[in-house]
């Protein structure tokens, strides 16, 4: 067997780092985040270690969900600049070895795009087909029963053509007909002319959702939904997402992508593990990384991650290559969700697992959500649901650069609240400071983009109990690390079994008081704390 390591692309061995690009840094002083204030900070990301960075939607817009309703797929939104500063963005950061993930939206497009005006015109247009139109039931009740993700029916009647039409979001997001050849086609021309221009790869929307049951039959009525959930909940979405022949469409996008160099797509999937394999492609020609949100969506319980991360590294398809996300701009904060003691721990997490890590903007520093009034909500999806908390605002707050006012993301006030906490909270402060989150982020990512054991040396559960997680990470050159991380506020004991035992060196952990110890047969830890050992 060879020992060489595998020359492994870079979306395999980078971490990613999402920015959310509203929030992120305003260059032009009127309260938004734009893409010059992103080059202005692509030092930092070389500082930190980051290898790709993701930018959520930047196209035209009429911004009813903050450019997820594309309205041109081919320019840039004024709002976050030209396509000058786009052009120059990502020649700085290809200057720097980064490569730039943009933010694809193929389910849906803008209501205002052109192509939906003209489908709207009339029933002949010839682009009524590119949208999913229906007369409704013979009572003049929607054609389905299908529920938008955003609240409400997902059907909007169009008082002009007397038919119904499709948006799984919302209604100013119409869902585009993906099995019209002409859409398809019009679609991979897009994803061309951003690869054209040297972009690395995209993010897909929503990818799960692209195609719906031909027969647009009910979905079921969901017998587990609570009041609390939201009403998209009420009803199991069998047919109108994850239908079989999505898998030729995203193979499609994974045709187009790889008649480019080393590009990636990443496919949004929200689905059961089972359910998300399938978007690898049965040949290993869908997705390259359907995205997993175990770690987003699981209870932060060592025994229920444990097994999750076994059962998502047993379900891989071969040549599948893994990744973990912590957050994204849908949900809670990590250090809100579990507590910023725990975001240390599941720093360590993210970044010794097996695969790809995907880092949420302002995590690095600990952000948490900030609490929004109801008369400062943006989020549609907030708006729409009043009664359920389910703003994705607290989660989309401006970055935190440093101690002035609005934490240095703006010289004006930003479109949403700055966290109180900014003055402690943020890049520069924590820069200077070896017991911050932001100094553990970057040992962490230094670490594991130096040692092949951690960006793609194999995997070994060792022990999971209530309170512990234990793995090993072995790189075919024989360098080997343990991780060992205690998911409770209690202190916990790993007692080693391997014969010999195990001995080494810690070179990271959640407080750097640990490092530099040598590890013994009883692994003692303090409550949230976690170490990663350097094996002898
Ligand atoms: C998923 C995106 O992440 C979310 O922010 C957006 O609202 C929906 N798709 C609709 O595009």
């Amino acid at each position: 067997m060879s020992t060489d390591t595998p020359n492994l692309t870079w979306w395999k061995t980078g971490v990613i780092y999402q920015i959310y690009p509203r929030s992120f840094r305003d260059s032009n002083g009127d309260g938004i985040g734009d893409l010059q204030g992103i080059t202005d900070q692509l030092d930092y990301f070389q500082w930190l270690g980051i290898r790709a960075i993701w930018i959520s939607p930047i196209f035209r817009s009429p911004m009813a969900d903050f450019g997820y309703d594309v309205s041109d797929y081919t320019d840039i939104d004024p709002m976050f600049g030209t396509m000058a500063d786009f052009d120059r963005l990502l020649n700085e950061a290809h200057r720097r070895d980064l490569k730039v993930i943009l933010d694809f939206v193929p389910n849906h497009t803008s209501d205002l795009h052109p192509w939906f005006v003209e489908s709207k015109s009339s029933k002949t247009s010839a682009k009524r087909d590119w949208y999913i139109w229906q007369d409704g039931k013979p009572d003049g009740s929607p054609p389905n029963n299908w529920k938008s993700v955003f609240g409400g029916d997902a059907w909007e009647w169009d008082a002009h053509t007397h038919q119904y039409y499709y948006h799984g979001f919302l209604k100013e997001q119409p869902d585009l007909n993906w099995r019209n050849r002409e859409v398809q086609e019009a679609m991979y021309d897009v994803m061309r002319f951003w690869l054209d221009k040297g972009v690395d790869g995209f993010r897909v929307d929503v990818i799960w959702h692209l195609i719906k049951d031909d027969q647009l039959r009910d979905n079921p009525p969901n017998p587990d939904y609570s009041e609390t959930q939201p009403t998209y909940d009420q009803l199991l979405p069998v047919y109108s997402t994850d239908q079989p022949e999505v898998h030729d469409i995203v193979a499609q996008m994974r045709k187009v992508t790889d008649a480019y160099d080393e590009r990636v797509i990443i496919g949004e999937v929200y689905l059961p593990i089972q359910q998300l394999m399938t978007y690898y492609g049965a040949q290993n020609d869908g997705a390259h990384m359907p995205f997993n949100f175990l770690l987003v969506k699981l209870p932060w319980q060592a025994q229920e991650i444990a097994a999750a991360i076994d059962q998502y590294e047993g379900a891989l398809p071969d040549g599948g290559w893994p990744n973990w996300v912590l957050g994204n701009h849908d949900n809670t904060r990590i250090a809100s969700r579990i507590g910023e003691p725990q975001a240390r721990v599941a720093a360590l997490l993210l970044l010794t697992l097996r695969g790809t890590p995907t880092l949420y903007y302002g995590d690095e520093i600990g952000m948490r959500d900030v609490p929004i009034s109801a008369e400062q909500m943006r989020d549609p999806q907030g708006i729409n649901m009043p009664d359920k908390d389910l703003s994705r605002d607290p989660c989309r707050t401006p970055m935190q650069w440093s101690n002035k006012p609005y934490a240095g993301f703006s010289e004006t006030a930003p479109w949403l609240p700055v966290d109180k906490k900014y003055a402690r909270v943020n890049v520069e402060t924590q820069r200077n400071d070896p017991y911050s989150m932001l100094s553990l982020y970057h040992k962490l990512i230094r670490l594991r983009n130096s040692e092949p054991a951690l960006n793609q040396g194999s995997y070994t559960p060792l022990l999971a109990n209530d309170q512990l997680i234990a793995y090993r990470r072995d790189s075919p050159h024989g360098d080997s690390f343990l991780v060992v991380l205690n998911l409770t506020s209690r202190p916990c004991r790993y007692r080693q079994t391997e014969q010999p035992l195990l001995t080494g060196e810690v070179v990271a952990a959640t407080s750097p008081e640990l490092e530099g110890a040598t590890i013994e047969e009883n692994i003692y830890l303090a409550g949230d704390e976690g170490i990663v050992v350097r094996l002898a």
